[in-house]
């Protein structure tokens, strides 16, 4: 099985995308398997071969596979001396230290590959030439894992182009990994979408309200801009499934009369012959066991899409709103999809965002009191105090944007289920967000570290808000209001999207799962 099931490695992906996973069509029983450090060594190989820094290959292969797991499984510091000592322990590296052999004197890995091979025979040259495309996929990928192992262990990135933006600062978890990942992703990630599938269901999907992302998303992703657009099927890294599950409650579900009409197996149906009719027309599914697909909704019923047949959606990402680790929510498979509020025709709210020193309120929340945890926090906070201000109904005279943006400390309790929009309309409010949930992934969590932006409160210390709000220092607060500034360009929609908003975070967490894996000839 992947490393993702290892309970030792519960990591998010973006440190693991060095560690390769073979996925194989042709073997039924245990298609998936670990890659060995072996085998990371091969392909870190073949992607450095040709760079400049060649000649420090063999000692950059243990560098960086040590820095890895360093950064894997060890919260101590690095330090200089620790370095040589696990080093010396590494044994399948060790000749390497003392091979001093030059570097070859080409320049891309095509050139190395096919001078050699020339060299051997012409007739396994003009083979070699003739790679097929899923050999140059994974070369690519190779490549990518390569660039991104680099800046880490260097804490340095490159991009051929000059970048606008550079993510810098304690918001990341590795703000070297995630630019040099970003840039890779610009670069070479295709995705296809399928073309089949009519709307309403398919192609299609809602552009503002709750659920405004699914249908914003699937319309990037069809728009002939989309960033990361593949011409063909057969260049396509990951393949997207433009199906709305809000579009398939909305249209399919009519009328409903009776509990049993809310029954998920239409939508179970409805996706599952989906599959069945690409991976009948198309090779791709079977390929990779739909390990390199993936579909997105925000929709509450979304995750329930794969219930019916864990088998088929085994491999399958999900990108979903609904991210609640106790519904099957999977977050090294599954991507964790912000859910934004979009008034009808807007791309975001009005900015009524005010400076720290004009923010009266300690904590604000308004918002019907459904679900579970919203119950406890009106039982203990509504209408109760002027410092937490909670509504279950705003009064008519309060602006529910403008009140935000006076406030210090944004509640956002999970409702009927995790999500909530409010993480986000906080953020573009310049308001600390109060994450009050159990078993909720936040979005983006394998690039951003929320504790530094945000406060997380356990359903459990309800009663404790104020207490806990109030022992947070000013300067302290001032910093996480900074942040959650600077956070704010993440959580953006564009349309068309732009570098590091909102789409491309989304894609980019999708990436980072296809970087995690290699699919096998
Ligand atoms: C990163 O590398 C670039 C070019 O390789 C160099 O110009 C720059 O100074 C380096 N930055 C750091 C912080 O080392
Ligand atoms: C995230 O931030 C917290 C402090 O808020 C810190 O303790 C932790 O080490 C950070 N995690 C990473 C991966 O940087
Ligand atoms: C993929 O597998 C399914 C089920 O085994 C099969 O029905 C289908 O024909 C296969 N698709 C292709 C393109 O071979
Ligand atoms: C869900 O959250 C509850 C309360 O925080 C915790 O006891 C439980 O272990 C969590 N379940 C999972 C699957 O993480
Ligand atoms: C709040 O005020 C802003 C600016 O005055 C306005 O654009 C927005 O529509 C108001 N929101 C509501 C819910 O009334
Ligand atoms: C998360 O899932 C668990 C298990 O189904 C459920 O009890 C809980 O209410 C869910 N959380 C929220 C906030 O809906």
């Amino acid at each position: 099985m992947r490393n993702r099931s290892n309970p030792h490695c519960s990591v998010p992906p973006s440190y693991e995308a060095a560690l390769a996973i073979v996925i194989k069509a042709d073997n039924g029983r245990n298609s998936i398997e670990e890659e060995k450090v072996k085998e990371t060594e091969k392909i870190f190989q073949k992607a450095m071969v040709g760079t400049s820094s060649c000649h420090l290959f063999p000692l950059l292969v243990p560098a960086a596979l040590l820095l890895l797991l360093l950064v894997l499984f060890s919260s101590s510091p690095f330090t200089s001396n620790q370095f040589p000592q696990v080093l010396s322990s590494f044994s399948p590296f060790r000749r390497d230290e003392t091979d001093h052999t030059p570097p070859p004197p080409h320049v891309s890995l095509d050139g190395v590959l096919s001078t050699f091979m020339y060299k051997s025979s012409a007739h396994k040259a003009a083979i070699i030439k003739k790679k097929s495309n899923p050999e140059r996929i994974e070369e690519d990928l190779a490549r990518a894992r390569a660039a991104i192992l680099k800046a880490v262990q260097f804490r340095n990135s490159t991009s051929e182009k000059e970048e606008i933006f550079v993510p810098k600062g304690s918001i990341y978890r590795n703000a070297y990994a995630f630019y040099q990942s970003h840039a890779e992703m610009v670069k070479r990630f295709k995705v296809w979408t399928y073309r089949e599938g009519e709307p309403p269901l398919f192609h299609n999907g809602p552009l503002n309200n709750i659920y405004a992302i699914e249908g914003q998303f699937i319309d990037e992703m069809d728009s002939i801009e989309s960033p990361c657009r593949a011409r063909r099927p057969d260049e396509a890294h990951v393949f997207f499934l433009p199906l709305s599950v809000t579009g398939v409650v909305h249209y399919v579900y009519k009328p409903i009369t009776t509990v049993k009409d809310y029954s998920r197996d239409r939508l179970q149906r409805l996706v599952t012959d989906y599959i069945s009719t690409v991976a009948t027309k198309y090779p791709y599914w079977n390929r990779s066991k739909g390990a390199d697909h993936f579909m997105v909704s925000c929709h509450d019923w979304a995750p329930e899409v794969s219930n019916a047949n864990p088998e088929l959606f085994k491999h399958f990402i999900r990108v979903l709103c609904n991210a609640n680790t106790s519904e099957g929510f999977r977050p090294k498979i599954d991507v964790s999809l912000p859910e934004i509020y979009l008034p009808f025709g807007k791309l975001g709210p009005p900015d009524l965002s005010r400076s720290p020193d004009h923010r009266p309120i300690l904590a604000f929340f308004a918002g019907s009191p459904h679900g579970y945890i919203r119950k406890i926090l009106m039982d203990y906070w509504k209408d109760k105090d002027s410092e937490v201000q909670v509504y279950a109904r705003l009064p008519v005279n309060l602006n529910y944007t403008k009140m935000m943006g006076q406030s210090k400390f944004c509640l956002c309790p999970s409702g009927f289920e995790v999500a909530s929009p409010r993480e986000v309309e906080a953020i573009y409010a310049g308001c600390v967000p109060v994450v009050i949930s159990d078993n909720y992934t936040l979005p983006f969590s394998d690039v951003l570290n929320w504790s530094q932006f945000s406060v997380q409160i356990p359903v459990g210390r309800i009663p404790e808000i104020k207490t806990i709000l109030q022992g947070i220092p000013e300067s302290k607060y001032l910093k996480m209001y900074k942040r959650v500034k600077r956070v704010r360009r993440h959580f953006e929609l564009n349309r068309p999207a732009k570098p590091f908003d909102v789409i491309h975070m989304v894609l980019h967490s999708v990436w980072l799962r296809r970087l995690n894996f290699r699919l096998s000839p």
